[in-house]
């Protein structure tokens, strides 16, 4: 039976014989021996083979045991006589599956730049780097589940096709079956949607939220976790147009514990994949980033700042820093800003509530000065925001008003108000963005490179 070579390496003893199957990353041939560096994505660590010339057809197979073949190797593991590790799969057979030309497989034994891989996503999740990435982007996601699940939350798949926008900030990718070499057009030239699919304008969903609410006053605490999608134009090293999104949502709850849960959930996530990953984390500390093993140690033990905006503003006005966006009340925090708070203020997550209503969604409860909602941000040294989230607005007039104020079109959102009318009550959640954490958890530089296959504007290939 094969084994996965993260096990053998862990728990594996001399003198087991054993079959393991993976593709070879280097191969070092010497005159009594070769050593072949076998990886089958369990590891950051290879699997050291050793082929020695007894072997049937020998000195065939190692001219085609070239980076990148895949490969079964059954075996004794023995210890290594040499540094480095501490056992090694002396080989009795061994079975070349799928060679790969030297000539041509672009992942040779050599450092490739990030920009370079992400032309060839189809075979960058062999490297050290990516697969690392990979391997803890499945911890995080375990994490989430479990944070989840432990507190009894219920796990509900929101819809990806809606005729809503969540964020009525018009960043929708529509969907559509009309013919657009021949669009079907109204008695005043306006598009007939009656002729497409859903008869009406239907999108790729910017968020599941307004669709958990509608679980939470049901189930009282629900989650959801899946793709969302957002046409924004922004070709940074945090944007993605196709992101994956954690939203949970809580009746009976009000923003401090919004709060409390965001930044419980956070710790959580970063305990367990400090302790499943640790392999993983060292190799980022190493090589990608040096505060990541702090910073996570900082995340687990500390507690968060909490300021409000108008603080955040204050905080700004007074700064020695020339900024390039201007800080007003009243306006959006950018980037420069979050990164300041974080990384030279506080030197850690800052949560930052009350926002001007002006720069908000509609959903978010007005406060009682009237000029703030109860929106609360999870802002993270060198990500940015992590987390979004708010109290809802549960007053059916208030609600009536913020949306018609936001230009929105109310008779869309029958059913969103039908939840203030029956049965309202006082309910809070939050967005994480999955790949952010993940961002923010490796030390990654770019968005791009956490996600098997990154989709932005002018990117849509594999
Ligand atoms: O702040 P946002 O827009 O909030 C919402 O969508 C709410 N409906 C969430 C809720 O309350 N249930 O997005 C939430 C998070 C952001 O904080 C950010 O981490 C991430 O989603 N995010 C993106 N991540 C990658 N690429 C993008 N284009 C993103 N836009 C938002
Ligand atoms: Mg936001």
């Amino acid at each position: 039976m094969s084994k996965r070579i993260a096990e053998i390496l862990r728990s594996g003893n001399p003198g087991e014989t054993l079959e393991i199957r993976g593709w070879v990353r280097t191969k070092r041939e010497l005159k009594e021996f070769t050593f072949v560096e076998v990886n089958d994505g369990s590891s950051l660590a290879n699997l050291q083979v050793v082929l020695n010339p007894e072997l049937p057809d020998y000195s065939t197979i190692v001219k085609q045991l070239n980076t990148g073949a895949a490969v079964s190797v059954t075996g004794v593991l023995v210890e290594s006589p040499a540094k480095g590790q501490r056992i090694e799969l002396k080989a009795a057979t061994l079975t070349l599956y799928g060679d790969a030309d030297p000539e041509t497989y672009p992942l040779q034994k050599k450092r490739h730049s990030f920009e370079f891989l992400r032309d060839i996503a189809h075979l960058r999740s062999r490297t050290n780097t990516l697969g690392a990435v990979f391997r803890v982007r499945n911890a995080c996601a375990t994490a989430i589940h479990q944070f989840f699940q432990e507190r009894g939350f219920l796990w509900v798949h929101t819809p990806i096709i809606t005729a809503s926008d969540c964020e009525g900030a018009g960043e929708m990718f529509a969907i559509t079956t009309l013919n657009l070499k021949d669009i079907p057009r109204t008695p005043t030239q306006d598009i007939d949607y009656t002729k497409d699919f859903f008869g009406k304008p239907a999108y790729l969903t910017v968020s599941g939220q307004l669709e958990a609410e509608i679980m939470a006053l049901a189930f009282s605490n629900v989650y959801t976790f899946g793709p969302t999608f957002r046409a924004e134009n922004s070709n940074t090293s945090r944007h993605l147009a196709e992101f994956w999104m954690v939203e949970p949502e809580m009746a009976f709850c009000d923003l401090q514990g919004d709060m409390d849960l965001a930044e419980a959930f956070l710790k959580h996530i970063f305990k367990y994949v400090v302790e499943t990953c640790p392999e993983d984390m060292e190799f980022f500390n190493q090589r990608i980033d040096n505060t990541v093993l702090a910073t996570a140690d900082n995340i687990i033990n500390n507690q968060f700042e909490r300021i409000t905006y108008t603080e955040a503003i204050d905080i700004l006005e007074k700064a020695d820093k020339k900024f390039d966006y201007p800080v007003e009340w009243g306006l959006d925090l950018q980037s420069e800003h979050e990164r300041y708070i974080t990384e030279e203020v506080f030197k850690k997550p800052v949560i930052v509530t009350n926002y001007p209503v002006g720069i908000k969604a509609f959903y978010m409860r007005l406060n009682d000065d009237g000029k703030t909602v109860a929106a609360m941000d999870v802002l993270a040294p060198k990500i940015g925001e992590i987390i979004g989230g708010s109290q809802r607005e549960e007053r059916l007039d208030v609600l009536e008003g913020r949306i018609k104020a936001q230009g929105l079109d109310v008779s869309n959102y029958w059913w969103y108000l039908d939840l203030r009318r029956y049965g309202s009550v006082p309910h809070a959640g939050f967005g994480l963005g999955f790949e952010r954490a993940v961002q923010f958890m490796s030390g990654m530089g770019n968005i791009r490179d956490v996600i098997p296959f990154p989709r932005a504007p002018m990117l849509v290939d594999f």
